[in-house]
This record gives structure tokens, C-alpha cells and sequence, in this order.
């Protein structure tokens, strides 16, 4: 039996979302071993967890350190060092005039039910703005105030204002001023003093890697203020260096009153955090918690990875390496007629695929086997997006000009045998992706 047949056996689908039979035995930088013995690029992170790569000596170092002699387990009923340690560092790195407090926990999906819940305890008021298309995690709460296509049977919140995320390939679909406007009609109809927070991702990731047009996320940050309204801010995929900058919000000229983190916080280990106002974060007690939040050997790797941050200036090698793969998709734009769009920042890239550029119809079929026959070629990376057609490279943020090269190559090769009809659609057809 193979890995990957082991898992068919006893791995529940429900928590599945395969694009190809990958089985991986360990790990090391941008690496990945599959346990056929190949040596897989990983330009997927593990949609974008491992920020540093695999066995990064920081994480490695600080996570033996921590479970060896661990202060406890979790931050409820005890305060743990690693714990406060990662709490006033994420203080110091998202600064206000006003007192904040940090919540800690595991995902982004517990992340973002956290702030979710606390403010609407906070302010008294139910109502949440929000967008299509944004992915804010997999648990009741932070579904339901999703948008995306994946979770359409998922039960949504009550008074849930949910707007067109301006995108600027498909204007047609809603453009800034228009969704501005669809908002402020909304609001004078139902009041925006009922409207306790609006979700933003300051690039909407699992959506299709959107980048807003410019100016869109301020004047929507500064619509809100004006009612009182808070502005949560996931930066879980594309948070902490990942494009260019520590945060995303700050290519926006806004900032957010709560900033959500996840993924690459704990460089492969569960850790997520809540920053935000201290009279919002401290609305309640024994209101957002779950046993093993706050855990000192996840806090320690977050510790690490934001020590490792600074110290390799990765939010400037993500600017620079960004450029280069960018460069690199553009070339491939320039190739292989799908291209129709390359879009994102720093390390967050998308490539949205379409059959025929003129009407931009997604290409869903070409995008699953082209991730398909990058794997088969020693690439993985994933897709997304609301058709299911946009590539999505998140690589770890100390991958090499050289990884890039061969990525890109394994890339070219990857849409020419797509093209060509070389790649088994029967296969592909067997892994359901979104
Ligand atoms: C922007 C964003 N928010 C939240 C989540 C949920 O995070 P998790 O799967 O770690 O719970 C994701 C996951 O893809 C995400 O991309």
C-alpha cells in the first residue's frame, strides 16, 4: 500500500481538499520529500503556513526549548512566559494610541469567530459587513460571514451585509464605486448603527488573490469609522512579511482597528492571534477560549518566526524574490495563451487562467491539470478563486532565485503538456479540488 492509499483508508474526506495523490515523509527549506523519494518545491507553504520553510533551524531551536521544560500548556486559567512574550511583541508590531490587548489561538477560523464574537459583544450590535468571495475559516462563525463558493450551504449571520470585492480584471463584476455606493444604500436602510464590524481581506486570497484597486480599502476603512462600524482586518493568509511589507493593510493606507493573524504566525505549528482594541478584546471573560489556546510551545514558534522576520529581513526578500517570480509568471504570460491574469504582492501570487482571453471564461479544466502536472514534475502549488481557476504561489519567504527558476521551468513544461493534451484528465478527475 501506498502513503497515499493509507490515507484513502483512514483519513475522513470531510477535512480533504486534494488536487493530486501527494504523500510527503519530511521536509526541509522549500523541500518537501514525497515518499516515492522525490524532492518536491514547494511553492504551495502549505497554503502559506510554513512561512519559513520546513525545519527551520529558528523554529526548530525555540520548539525543542519549549517542550522540554513547557510552562504549562495554555494561557486560560494560568500565564505562561512564551504566551506574554508573543502577545507584547505582536503589541509592539501592530502599535496604537489606544491600549490593545492580544487574544492567541490556533487557526484563522477560531481567529475570526473571535473577533467576530467579540465584537458584536462589544459594540451591542449584530449586523456585519462583509464580502463574496472572502474565506474567513471553516468553523459556524467564521463561515458565516464566508463568502465563498465552497461553503454556499453554509448558514449565514444575521444581518450579514455582504458586498462585490472590486476586482480589477473583472470590473464588470463591481468596481470601488460602485460597491461604495451598494454599501452606504445599505446602510441607510438598515441603519449603520446596527453594524458592530466589516471583514476585510486586504487581498482576497482563497477568492482569487484579488488585490483591490487603489484607494478602495481606505475609503471603505474611512466609511466605516464614520458609523462607529470596526474594521477587522484578515491578514491570515498574506500577513507577516509575506508581500513586502510586515502587514498587507500598510500598501492600503489604512489601518484596521482589529488585525487577524494565522498560518505563517506559527511556521507550521497552530497559532493564530486577535489584535485589537482593549475595550473589544476585553468585553467578556470565559467567552472565546479553548483549552490549549495560548499554548507556550506554539508561542514559542511564533516567537521565533517573528524574531526570524526581522533578523533575515524577510519582508524585503519577499519584495525582491516577489519581483523575480513575478517577472518569471509574466514571461509565462507571454507563452501560454490560458494566462489571463498575473496579480497579487510580494509572495502572494495568483495566475487566473481562462480558455480565451478576449472573454475571460475560466479555464477549470486546464487549472487542475496543470497543478496536477506540476506536481507529476516535482511543483506544488494549488488553486483557488471563486471558478476554481486561479494558481496560487505562496512559498515559504526563504526560498531561493534558484527555486524560482525552477519552478517557473517545471511551470512552462507543466501548460506546454497541457496544451498538448499529454496530461491523463481521468487522474485529475479523481481529485475534486474546491
Ligand atoms: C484569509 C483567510 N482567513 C482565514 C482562513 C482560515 O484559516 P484556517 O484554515 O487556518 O482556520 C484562511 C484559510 O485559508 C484564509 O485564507
Amino acid at each position: 500500500m501506498t502513503g497515499y492509499q493509507r490515507d484513502e483508508a483512514t483519513i475522513a474526506s470531510v477535512q480533504k481538499l486534494r488536487f493530486f495523490p501527494q504523500s510527503v515523509v519530511g521536509g526541509h527549506g522549500v523541500r518537501l520529500l514525497s515518499d516515492d523519494g522525490r524532492s518536491l518545491i514547494d511553492f504551495s507553504g502549505a497554503w502559506g503556513a510554513a512561512s519559513l520553510g520546513y525545519g527551520h533551524p529558528a523554529i526548530v531551536a525555540a520548539v525543542t526549548r519549549a517542550v522540554a521544560d513547557p510552562a504549562g500548556a495554555s494561557v486560560l486559567s494560568t500565564a505562561n512566559a512564551p504566551a506574554t512574550a508573543l502577545a507584547a511583541r505582536l503589541l509592539d508590531l501592530f502599535p496604537s494610541d489606544r491600549p490593545q490587548k492580544v487574544w492567541l489561538g490556533h487557526a484563522g477560523s477560531d481567529a475570526n469567530e473571535c473577533a467576530l464574537r467579540a465584537a458584536r459583544q462589544a459594540t451591542g450590535r449584530q449586523g456585519i459587513i462583509a464580502f463574496r468571495g472572502a474565506y474567513h475559516g471553516g468553523t459556524a462563525g467564521s463561515m458565516s460571514v464566508s463568502g465563498h463558493a465552497v461553503q454556499d450551504g453554509s448558514e449565514k449571520a444575521a444581518g450579514l451585509i455582504q458586498l462585490a470585492y472590486p476586482d480589477p480584471y473583472r470590473p464588470e463584476l463591481g468596481d470601488a464605486d460602485s460597491v461604495l455606493a451598494d454599501l452606504a444604500m445599505r446602510l441607510a436602510e438598515v441603519g449603520p448603527e446596527t453594524i458592530a464590524a466589516c471583514f476585510i481581506e486586504p487581498i482576497q486570497s482563497d477568492g482569487g488573490l484579488i488585490v483591490p484597486p487603489p484607494g478602495f480599502l481606505a475609503r471603505l476603512a474611512a466609511l466605516c469609522a464614520r458609523h462607529g462600524i470596526l474594521t477587522v482586518c484578515d491578514e491570515v493568509k498574506v500577513g507577516l512579511a509575506r508581500t513586502g511589507r510586515l502587514h498587507c493593510f500598510e500598501h492600503e493606507g489604512f489601518r484596521p482597528d482589529v488585525l487577524v493573524l494565522g498560518k505563517g504566525l506559527g511556521g507550521g505549528l497552530p497559532l493564530s492571534a486577535v489584535i485589537g482594541p482593549a475595550e473589544v478584546m476585553d468585553c467578556a471573560t470565559s467567552f472565546a477560549m479553548q483549552t490549549l489556546h495560548g499554548n507556550p510551545i506554539c508561542a514559542a514558534a511564533g516567537l521565533a518566526v517573528l524574531d526570524t522576520i526581522a533578523a533575515e529581513g524577510l519582508a524585503a526578500q519577499a519584495a525582491l524574490r516577489g519581483q523575480r517570480l513575478r517577472d518569471g509568471l509574466e514571461w509565462l504570460k507571454a507563452r501560454h495563451p490560458l494566462v489571463g491574469d498575473v496579480r497579487g504582492r510580494g509572495l502572494a501570487l495568483g495566475v487566473e487562467l481562462v480558455t480565451d482571453r478576449a472573454t475571460q471564461t475560466p479555464a477549470v479544466a486546464e487549472t487542475a491539470q496543470i497543478v496536477y502536472r506540476a506536481h507529476e514534475l516535482g511543483l506544488v502549488l494549488y488553486y483557488v478563486g471563486m471558478r476554481s481557476n486561479v494558481l496560487e504561489l505562496t512559498p515559504p519567504l526563504v526560498l531561493t532565485d534558484a527555486d524560482i527558476d525552477a519552478a517557473i521551468d517545471i511551470l512552462d513544461q507543466a501548460f506546454a503538456d497541457v496544451a498538448a493534451g499529454r496530461v491523463d484528465a481521468a487522474a485529475v478527475a479523481r481529485f475534486a479540488g474546491w
